[in-house]
């Protein structure tokens, strides 16, 4: 056998086999995390690498990593006797958790009291030292500025101005492997999009995002965030867990180039998933369409045009007026049952009780 990793069964038990240093091991094949297959992954010196999120285990005694120890996945005894491998069927030590402390954004979601929240998010791209007039920037600005005349609390998070991984496909693994929090958010401290989670999912009743039309589309910013905001839908796909209750969403869509109704689609239908609620015409819009690429001319439109900027504080308005609503009511379901996206519950592969990863371990090691 050449192999480094072989995955086996022993009685209902998943083993990984391995092969290093021409030494063999055997150890449970799924990890402490959220259940990654450790067959599937590869191996670093003496240790076996998770293929999920990369926790590490001793390749023969299933040990964590060295400071991480206490992580350990159970070992099967192995013996080599007329030319066969034999694999004890039951495991000689026992999986054990090590402590990790949780990431702040795994905490319940909990509404605290206080007036109505909007998070404005602006998703143009520019370059942040040296800042161009944006059209759907100043809008959402309009916006914000009525949301607080209204006495909400406001805030404005530029997405131009933080750095974050686009998605990694970590659900393209397998759906488990996609984690609340992300697990880009775990592992990488430098990555930003902690900010939009916390926003969206833990502060804000009301979310205004305002987003330019590229090319028919939205900003790639926008679809950046959207594809890391999976997670939060992913919840309710793998774990029947809806974190967005009784929140607003509406938008600010504006662009040289058309397809408003095309990019206003996209929006809604991606935080309906998420789990908002919309306020009666849940957005503006402005497009000088093809007739014109005279850009110039476009933003003196907009900055004069008297009737985009009352549009932009009749949509906060709006969207305030709806938060309260859904605040005074709690329409919003806490579960799924099995009305979400799929419309069934996941089929998942069976893990026996002893083997069952410890659910919303944090990724960091
Ligand atoms: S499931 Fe193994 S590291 Fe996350």
């Amino acid at each position: 056998m050449q192999r480094p990793l072989t995955a086996a069964t022993v009685g209902v038990a998943r083993v990984v086999v391995t092969w290093v240093n021409g030494e063999f091991g055997a150890l449970s094949g799924i990890c402490n995390h959220a259940g990654g297959p450790l067959a599937e992954g590869s191996v670093e010196g003496e240790y076996v690498v998770c293929p999920w999120h990369h926790w590490k285990y001793h390749c023969r005694s299933g040990a964590g990593e060295p400071g991480y120890e206490g992580d350990a996945v159970p070992r099967h005894e192995v013996r080599v006797a007329d030319g066969r491998l034999h694999v004890s069927r039951d495991p000689v030590t026992r999986r054990s958790h090590g402590e990790h402390p949780s990431h702040p954004l795994a905490r319940a979601v909990e509404r605290a009291p206080g007036p109505v929240r909007v998070v404005g998010i602006s998703t143009t791209n520019m370059d942040m030292e040296h800042p161009r007039y944006s059209t759907s920037d100043a809008l959402l600005a309009d916006a914000m500025q009525q949301a607080a005349a209204l006495g909400a609390e406001t805030r404005t998070i530029r997405l131009a101005a933080l750095q974050f991984r686009a998605c990694e496909g970590y659900y393209s693994k397998a759906a488990h492997a996609c984690t609340w929090p992300c697990s880009i958010t775990q592992m990488d401290p430098d990555d930003q999009m902690d900010q939009v989670y916390e926003a969206v999912v833990h502060w804000a009743d009301v979310i205004l995002l305002a987003t330019p039309i590229r090319w028919g589309s939205a900003s790639s910013l926008y679809f950046r965030m959207a594809e890391r905001l999976n997670c939060v839908q992913n919840q309710v796909t793998i774990a029947n867990r809806v974190l967005i209750r009784n929140k607003v969403a509406a938008f600010i869509i504006t662009g040289g180039q058309d397809n408003v109704q095309g990019v206003a689609g996209q929006l809604l239908g991606f935080f309906a998933e998420l789990g908002c609620h919309f306020p009666p015409f849940p957005y503006i819009a402005h497009s000088r369409g093809w007739s014109a690429e005279d850009m110039e001319r476009n933003v003196e439109v907009v900055q004069q045009s008297a009737e985009l900027r009352e549009g932009a504080r009749a949509l906060a308005a709006r969207a305030v007026d709806h938060a309260n609503l859904l605040l005074d009511h709690d329409l919003a379901p806490h579960t799924t049952a099995r009305g979400g996206r799929k419309a069934h519950q996941l089929v998942l592969d069976e893990i026996g009780e002893e083997d069952r990863p410890v659910t919303g371990q944090p990724v960091t090691r």
